[in-house]
């Protein structure tokens, strides 16, 4: 008889990967410094990465925006044995907040198949349309808002007034937020941290039905991948912020009309994906700091399956500083 084995469930790994980061960022809560927070979280994930046991390539990482020193895009990560994978790496999505103590900052990983991975190159911004299981197949980012309402309202038997839609605060979103507001939605603007944003769509705790608007686009590819894993959906659309750009774009390749729907964004149902609470939020709670010790908050998502797991965590800070090169 033919028995198979479950097999490896590499987002249990990823989720010391994650802890790390978020033990590590989460000194830097409200004391102003992003870049001393970002090079905590940045080295201490950097430092568990090596330990998974995979032939990992960076596809999204600290590269393009910053000209990071390290987990730039193309860095080879892990312990170089099989699996070849591509790997996505959100150290600290929502510095802003984890800097000036505010809500849903979070760190996050996501791992595929090698090649499964959209590679956006230098384009940081993407319109993104993101939704939970219910409401899957059933939006389309070409169509106006008031007919994506409607389908989700309809998919999860409420009406648009009852829907919330999360939006980042930002000027480009004036109109969108204008057009929302006739509609009749709920509207959660948020000031950063559009990742947390498109996983709670698919957390129906959270109450949160859609992420509308223009976000990173490495945060939308990370956050494709748990989506994929979750069962929900995201759709998105290169944007470019000026003619230079979208020109530029255009040389390299890329389509800034084209939609970029779930299986070009990551192409493998075979994902993982982990995500910690740095800062309190509706998603996860954030790191607690106690006299010998600290708790982590942590979701897990495998894509085979689609199990979502929480993970909480208590950490012996005085035995792991014994153990590792950096400091928690
Ligand atoms: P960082 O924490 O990496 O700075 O990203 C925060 C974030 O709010 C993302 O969640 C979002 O996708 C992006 O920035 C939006 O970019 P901008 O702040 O330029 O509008």
């Amino acid at each position: 008889m033919l028995v198979n084995l479950p097999t490896r469930n590499l987002a249990l790994e990823l989720v010391r990967v994650t802890e790390a980061a978020a033990l590590a960022a989460g000194r830097f809560m409200g004391r102003g410094d992003k870049q001393a927070a970002d090079r905590a979280a940045v080295e201490a994930m950097r430092l568990v990465l090596r330990s998974v046991e995979m032939d990992g390539v960076i596809v999204i990482g600290e590269g393009e925006k910053d000209n990071a020193p390290m987990l730039y895009n193309g860095e080879r990560v892990g312990n170089g044995s099989p699996p070849e994978l591509d790997v996505a790496v959100d150290p600290i999505d929502g510095t802003r907040p984890l800097v000036f103590g505010r809500a849903n900052s979070i760190s996050a990983v996501a791992l595929a198949p090698r090649g499964a991975m959209y590679n956006p190159g230098p384009f940081v911004y993407m319109n993104k349309i993101a939704v939970g299981p219910e409401a899957k197949g059933r939006i389309n980012i070409e169509k106006p808002i008031a007919d994506n309402l409607k389908a989700i309202a309809k998919a999860k038997n409420k009406a648009v007034e009852d829907l919330t839609v999360v939006i980042l605060d930002r000027p480009r979103h004036e109109q969108m937020i204008a057009e929302i507001r006739r509609l009749g939605a709920r509207i959660r603007l948020i000031p950063d941290g559009d990742v947390a944003a498109a996983l709670m769509t698919a957390m129906p705790d959270t109450g949160v039905d859609v992420l509308l608007g223009i976000g990173g686009t490495p945060e939308g590819v990370i956050a494709a991948c748990a989506l994929r894993a979750m069962g929900g959906e995201i759709q998105g659309k290169l944007y470019a912020r000026n003619e230079e750009e979208l020109q530029r774009g255009r040389e390299m390749g890329y389509d800034f009309d084209k939609v970029l729907v779930m299986d070009d964004l990551v192409s493998s149902e075979d994902v993982f994906f982990a995500a910690t609470g740095i800062t309190d939020g509706e998603l996860l709670q954030g790191v607690r700091y106690y006299g010998d010790g600290a708790t982590t908050d942590s979701l897990v998502v495998r894509g085979l399956t689609g199990t979502i797991r929480r993970i909480w965590a208590r950490h012996q800070i005085e035995k792991l500083n014994l153990l590792s090169p950096i400091k928690y």
